[in-house]
């Protein structure tokens, strides 16, 4: 087992898996394991965890209806760990072209009118596979239509974009939002983007 991350919430863990029914067959899996913060009180940190892989696994396979994510192999509620499909491919931070954008919008946009939201929509949580778009980590997802969350992750990947692809982000931005305009109601979220843009404005004095 080798650990790829050490994140501030999990260690991220890369392995091979063999499914009970097929034992002969094993795969890449990627293991997410949850770890505990010593500031916490020890009961109610091993619940929070608990709680967030619980979620964090339900959300990720929801999301399947209507976008590609990664295969749930297992949850392990005593260890707090998810085993899943480890996607060999590019993140979207490294990788991304204005056609691939585009369909970035759009699946985003299919993923709000199935009433979810990522909660932490950067270019590190989208991995490119060839031409199929993967999203990942949704620890922070929800599961809700309301405006105002749907206009925040589309904020945070606009953000994201600013930050890592300096040269052509501009470009970029515009072709996920015209794929996300594929969607009947995209006009209050991107009406609500700008708001919250002034917001930020103003609050940074
Ligand atoms: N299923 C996966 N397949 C391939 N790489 C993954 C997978 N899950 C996570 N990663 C890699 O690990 C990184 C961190 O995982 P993530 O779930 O986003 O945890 P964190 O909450 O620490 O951001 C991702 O940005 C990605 O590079
Ligand atoms: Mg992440």
């Amino acid at each position: 087992m080798i650990r790829i991350r050490k994140g501030a919430e999990a260690d991220l863990y890369l392995t091979e898996f063999s499914a009970l029914y097929f034992p002969w067959n094993s795969e890449k899996v990627l293991i997410k394991k949850r770890i505990s913060k010593g500031y916490r009180q020890p009961e109610l940190d091993h619940e929070l965890r608990q709680r967030r892989t619980i979620h964090e696994a339900k959300l990720l396979h929801e999301a399947k209806a209507y976008v590609h994510t990664p295969v749930l192999y297992e949850i392990d509620t005593e260890d707090c760990t998810i085993t899943m499909e480890y996607v060999e491919g590019a993140r979207a931070k490294d990788d991304m072209t204005e056609d691939m954008a585009e369909e970035i919008g759009a699946c985003i946009a299919r993923l709000h009118e199935g009433g979810i939201v990522h909660g932490d929509l950067t270019t590190s949580n989208i991995i490119l596979k060839g031409s199929r778009i993967y999203f990942i980590d949704f620890g922070l997802g929800e599961v809700t239509t309301e405006i105002e969350p749907q206009a925040v992750d589309l904020h945070l990947l606009k953000q994201a974009l600013e930050s890592t692809h300096y040269t052509h982000w501009r470009k970029l931005w515009k072709k996920i939002l015209e794929g996300y305009k594929t969607r009947s109601g995209s006009h209050d979220v991107i009406k609500r983007i700008r708001e919250i843009e002034k917001r930020g404005r103003y609050s940074k004095r």
